[in-house]
């Protein structure tokens, strides 16, 4: 267990079947933060390291193998099905419906709760941000890596992509990550780690849950990418 202090955020959300969710609960960066040490994380979010080892050990326990794929070792084809069909189709769906939602509360609320407007402000930047960049990984990177993957399991020469090598890219997307992140970071803050105020309506309340499951899904989604599927694709290519 004591090993687990010194393992990075980012090996531990990879190799502890449901650890992602625990450090979601606990509010420990796992996707653009995820190379400090489990110790360090603990110690900037002030969390008893102890504590946050049980959960990791009790989630290691309770997880069902058939609840997610093991994406280590699934082909990146399928980790890419599965990247766009459930993340990048919840983001855009979302994008959508919460723009909606922000400009109706913005509109009841927003003289009271000026946060709200700088909140509008900033998911507004970050899906403007976000669209373009879903349409890079689905129409640069994505194909081309599945690609390569095919003609690898064929024994084939790899067509060289465009872009040169995987990592030019993947380099550009995790700067965009980065960036994304710190805007879920901007809204948690402004909001009070998303809590409602006293005189919310129910629109309101929908507005921060919905929210949050977006940052939620957007963490989980950028790990998926980050930690695993470009790696996984550089790792790849140095192969070939
Ligand atoms: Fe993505
Ligand atoms: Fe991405």
């Amino acid at each position: 267990m004591n090993s687990l202090k010194t393992k990075t955020v980012r090996d531990l959300a990879m190799e502890i079947p449901g650890a992602t969710r625990v450090f979601e609960r606990v509010g420990i960066d796992y996707c653009c933060g995820g190379q400090q040490s489990l110790a360090a994380a603990c110690a900037t979010a002030e969390l008893t390291i102890e504590d946050v080892m049980k959960s990791l050990k009790l989630a290691a326990e309770s997880h069902s193998a058939a609840q997610e794929p093991n994406f280590l070792t699934a082909s990146l084809a399928e980790l890419i099905n599965h990247i766009v069909d459930k993340h990048h189709v919840f983001t855009k769906n979302e994008m959508e419906r919460l723009r909606g939602l922000l400009n109706k509360v913005c509109a009841v609320h927003g003289q009271n709760h000026p946060e709200l407007q700088t909140l509008k402000r900033l998911f507004e930047t970050l899906s403007v941000e976000l669209g373009p960049h879903m349409i890079k990984e689905e129409q640069v990177l994505f194909p081309h890596v599945k690609r390569m993957e095919a003609a690898v399991r064929d024994k084939r020469p790899v067509m060289p992509p465009p872009f040169r090598t995987v990592a030019n890219p993947v380099r550009m997307l995790m700067m965009e990550h980065d960036g994304a992140g710190e805007f879920l970071k901007k809204m948690r803050r402004i909001t009070s780690n998303y809590t409602p105020p006293e005189d919310s309506c129910i629109s309101y309340q929908t507005l921060y849950q919905a929210l949050e499951a977006f940052e939620r899904d957007l963490h989980q989604h950028i790990h998926l990418e980050n930690n695993i599927l470009f790696p996984r694709a550089v790792e790849m290519e140095a192969a070939v």
